[in-house]
């Protein structure tokens, strides 16, 4: 199964776990980038949250792979605000005509997993084959690496 990861990551944390799936995958990968600031306090957290609760889209880089050349593309966004980002939300308005099937991970510290995954569900119009939702204290305690190699074996065949 030929499989394309796609990620947007604020911190690194998201970034950090797309790394780890990829390799335990061993499937090509792609990092969105907001063309709009969301460092610091203010940009950070304050703005990029409204933006998230307002389900707003962004500008994002042009993407280099063709997600219609993959099986599954895999959707990965930490949660702002119980929600997805709005890099990931623009990358599938873009992209989900070219999706041949879904499955999606995130980040957060706890809280919106389901909420999250079910509105990426209705905005794809595909339901995902594999969800992951990867909370910070399971890093810190080394728990993502099963969490990872479980949701990877999903995808051999
Ligand atoms: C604006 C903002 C809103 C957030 N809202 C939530 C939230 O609703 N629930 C949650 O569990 N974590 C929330 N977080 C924490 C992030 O999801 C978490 O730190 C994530 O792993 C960061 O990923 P990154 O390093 O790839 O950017 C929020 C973080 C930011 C910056």
């Amino acid at each position: 199964m030929k499989c394309l990861l796609v990620f947007y990551s604020r911190t690194g944390i998201t970034k950090k776990i797309a790394e780890l799936i990829s390799t335990e995958m061993n499937c090509e990968y792609e990092e969105i980038i907001d063309t709009k600031k969301r460092k610091g306090r203010f940009f950070g957290f304050i703005k990029s949250g409204f933006a998230a609760t307002r389900e707003k889209l962004t500008i994002i880089k042009k993407i280099q792979k063709d997600p219609k050349l993959y099986d599954v593309v895999i959707l990965g966004t930490p949660i702002w605000n119980k929600r997805m980002t709005p890099a990931i939300r623009t990358y599938i308005t873009e992209n989900k005509n070219r999706f041949k099937s879904v499955a999606f991970f995130c980040t957060m510290g706890g809280k919106g997993g389901p909420e999250t995954f079910e509105s990426m569900t209705k905005l794809c119009e595909k339901t995902p084959v594999s969800t992951l939702a990867i909370i910070r204290k399971d890093i810190k305690n080394e728990l993502h690496r099963d969490e990872i190699k479980n949701f990877s074996l999903q995808f051999t065949s």
